[in-house]
């Protein structure tokens, strides 16, 4: 806690940044295939509902948390709660730690696929043999494993330069670039013949299909999608200068990152029906139906290669912010350098990693009745929304008017919600989380 802390060199850096934290494989791997799997229309409109009604308000609750704070998450309850309210803040760090050790399993496979696409395998391969080849692939063992070492290796590097120019150049390139490529990939999408099922699947809900899994699902993809729940808000906005307004950007940041869930959703599921596979196929979705769309298109390859290797740039600027909340706190709290802390957090949680990716058909892993990985996501699932009701508990009473102070930077920011959103953070977000968290689970 010794030098003065970093800042983001603009708040259009801020962002992109935490943009870049919030889209990744949330959006395009798992958002396509929890729908698919949930009914279509019906879960995206509950994901609607939560991103609405807590997502929007707890990513600004984050924010405040971490600019007043100028801390990592655990330092940040304790600075602003003392007590017990540190607890919080662990579990943000633990829950990040476990994102991170599966997500680099799945990054890893958008690194071979962009193999893939270069090497032509998939071209001419039917939709079938395109299936065959990803439960291959994922069951094969080592290959698997050394590429989410080698993501792994790449997020870490990131890290160790800091959260200055890297991370944010980077995101203010990247980001833009992953929209347009988005577009002309859905343009292709929805006008392949057949399409218009997967759209209706997508937009019309089927309410027969939703369970009290199904809404357990939604509020979960809701937090994971946001990067909310675990404290990264609080990361990133701890380099938030002291005048930036913060409302605004929580809101763009939500909009930006709801949109390109929907998007991906357009991408995904109109090409789904289009080519008679299954919604409901789980985590190959993704992996399975978009090789199939590429090997349709002119230039497939190389949308393909560009489309895996952005899917990649997406998944390396959120798993960052996911090291970046364990290394902030532990250079915060410990006496270990950046350097160290990177080093050691990132070896710790791929070794943890390791069992995730074995467990997709090289070894027999189960947790909970579940494949390893499964279960990590599962419980990160569950995690995220029990950290949001905290944080929303914290901020709405604990803090109460003096987050209005905050929020406004005493003041001086105009922000009109300030009294609905403590309202949110008081009576709605608690009750609504606990209500489907405990409903869910019955
Ligand atoms: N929001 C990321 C995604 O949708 O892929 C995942 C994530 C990143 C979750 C960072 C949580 C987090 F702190």
């Amino acid at each position: 806690m010794a030098a003065a802390r970093e800042h983001w060199g603009s708040r259009f850096g801020f962002i992109m940044a935490a943009a870049g934290s919030a889209v990744g494989l949330g959006n395009i791997w798992k958002f396509p295939y929890e729908t698919g799997a949930n009914g279509g229309g019906a879960f995206l409109l509950l994901y609607l509902l939560f991103i609405v009604i807590f997502g929007a308000s707890l990513i600004l609750a984050e924010m405040v948390l971490g600019r007043a704070s100028g801390r990592n998450p655990v330092g940040a309850f304790r600075l602003l709660g003392g007590g017990a309210w540190p607890g919080v803040g662990y579990l943000g760090v633990f829950t990040g730690f476990v994102i991170l050790s599966f997500y680099i399993v799945i990054a890893g496979w958008t690194v071979a696929y962009m193999g893939f696409m270069l090497d032509g395998s998939l071209m001419s391969s039917t939709p079938e043999a395109i299936g065959a080849q990803f439960g291959g692939f994922i069951s094969g063992g080592v290959t698997p494993v050394v590429l989410a070492g080698l993501f792994m290796a790449a997020t870490v590097a990131v890290v160790l330069g800091g959260i200055g120019k890297g991370i944010e150049r980077a995101s203010k390139l990247l980001m833009p670039v992953l929209f347009v490529l988005l577009l002309v990939l859905i343009a292709r999408a929805v006008s392949l013949p057949g399409a218009g099922e997967g759209i209706r699947f997508f937009l019309v809900p089927d309410w027969s299909k939703v369970t009290g899994a199904t809404v357990t699902s939604a509020i979960g993809q809701a937090f994971f999608s946001l990067s909310l729940g675990m404290g990264a808000l609080i990361t990133y906005g701890s380099y938030l200068p002291k005048s930036t307004p913060m409302p605004g950007s929580a809101a763009i940041i939500v909009g930006l990152d709801t949109m390109v869930a929907v998007l991906a959703g357009f991408m995904i599921l109109p090409a789904v029906f289009a080519y008679s596979l299954d919604p409901a196929a789980g985590p190959g979705l993704t992996f399975v139906t978009l090789p199939v769309v590429f090997s349709q298109m002119p230039a497939g390859t190389v949308f393909g290669f560009v489309f895996f290797a952005l899917l990649f740039v997406a998944a390396l600027t959120s798993a960052v912010s996911l090291l970046e909340v364990v290394v902030t706190y532990l250079v915060d709290e410990t006496p270990l350098t950046r350097r160290q802390a990177a080093l050691g957090a990132g070896l710790v949680c791929f070794g943890l990693g390791v069992p995730s990716s074995l467990s997709q058909g090289a070894v027999d892993i189960q947790v909970f009745g579940m494949d390893f990985l499964s279960a990590a996501a599962a419980l990160t699932d569950l995690l995220l929304p029990i950290g949001g009701l905290l944080t929303a508990l914290f901020v709405g009473w604990k803090l109460g008017p003096k987050a209005l102070a905050l929020v406004t930077d005493e003041g001086r920011q105009a922000f009109p919600l300030a009294r609905v959103w403590l309202f949110i953070l008081r009576f709605v977000a608690p009750i609504g989380i606990a209500y489907v968290l405990i409903s869910g689970l019955i």
